[in-house]
């Protein structure tokens, strides 16, 4: 039986979300609510989810596109049953680097390998019943992101060329316009203190912690 909250992060490559979760985390450190937060990533934080992760971004031989959906649906029944669920349940607050509708907007929306109705299903299915209580999209170009990546190694996804991230996030826009009472959608060429603001705001103000 959940009781804890649930947030997660989502957005194109080099959007600015790693950023803002590592502010949070300094911030939440530092606070006396430290214990009541969890962080994790998805794909990847169980130790079978991080395995799946390295062969989903690293690996040599390159997977149909249907092998990549199962694999990121397989990497999320992991985090969900083994880390998420049990925290919810125990009253935590769980982030998310990332949860299902990265895998609607990249396997569904970019890939276009199957009708978004059934992504979205199987996306469902893998996230074993638990849905964000609040989702931040931080929303940018894919032009402007690629600029900001500048010289860093680049895993099999940020490989993919303009117009494979131009479909990631038409189809973010889609998704938060879908779920606007979930979705907050925030213009990630502000400043980073600019978005932490707005950011932290909002949690305290759902969460009611004081941070
Ligand atoms: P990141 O977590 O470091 O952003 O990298 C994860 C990559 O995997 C990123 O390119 C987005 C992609 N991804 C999908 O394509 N589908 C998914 O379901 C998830 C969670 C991530």
């Amino acid at each position: 039986m959940k009781k804890g909250y649930f947030i997660t992060f989502e957005g194109g490559e080099a959007c600015g979300k790693s950023t803002q979760i590592n502010m949070l985390k300094k911030m939440i450190e530092s606070s006396p609510y430290k214990d009541k937060f969890v962080f994790v990533r998805d794909p990847g934080q169980s130790p079978l989810g991080e395995e799946i992760r390295k062969i989903i971004l690293f690996a040599k031989d390159t997977p149909n596109p249907i092998t990549e959906l199962f694999l990121y649906l397989a990497s999320r029944v992991e985090l969900c049953e083994k880390i998420i669920k049990p925290a919810l349940n125990e009253g935590k607050i769980v982030i998310s680097d990332r949860f299902y509708d990265s895998t609607i907007a990249y396997q569904g929306y970019a890939r276009n390998i199957l009708p978004i109705k059934e992504v979205l299903h199987l996306a469902k299915m893998s996230s074993i019943g638990l849905t964000p209580d609040l989702t931040f999209y931080l929303n940018l170009s894919p032009v402007e992101a690629f600029k900001r990546k500048g010289n860093s190694v680049l895993d099999r996804m940020e490989l993919e060329g303009e117009t494979f991230h131009l479909k990631v996030k038409n189809g973010y826009d889609n998704i938060a316009k879908k779920n606007k009472k979930r979705i907050i959608n925030i213009d990630a060429s502000k400043s980073p203190e600019n978005i932490f603001e707005i950011i932290t705001n909002i949690i305290k103000d759902k969460t009611k912690i004081n941070l």
